[in-house]
């Protein structure tokens, strides 16, 4: 079984560490540098599907609201 971890930011993104490929909606896959991966969850990043830190700016919250 691969190795993979997702890590939940509060109040950011998703992050993947670990041997995972990561494909767009055509199949295409799809690359980054560095041994994990932030994938956007605010929907406000530049580059999705992957985090560009947007969500500092845009005030993103992950607090459930009622
Ligand atoms: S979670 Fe970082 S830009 Fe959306």
């Amino acid at each position: 079984m691969a190795d993979v971890s997702v890590k939940i930011n509060d109040n950011g993104p998703y992050v993947i560490s670990g041997d995972v490929t990561i494909v767009d909606v055509e199949g295409k896959k799809l690359s980054w540098t560095g041994s994990a991966v932030a994938l956007c969850r605010c929907g406000e990043s530049t580059n999705k599907p992957f985090c560009d830190g947007t969500h500092n700016k845009a005030g993103f919250s992950s607090e459930v609201r009622g």
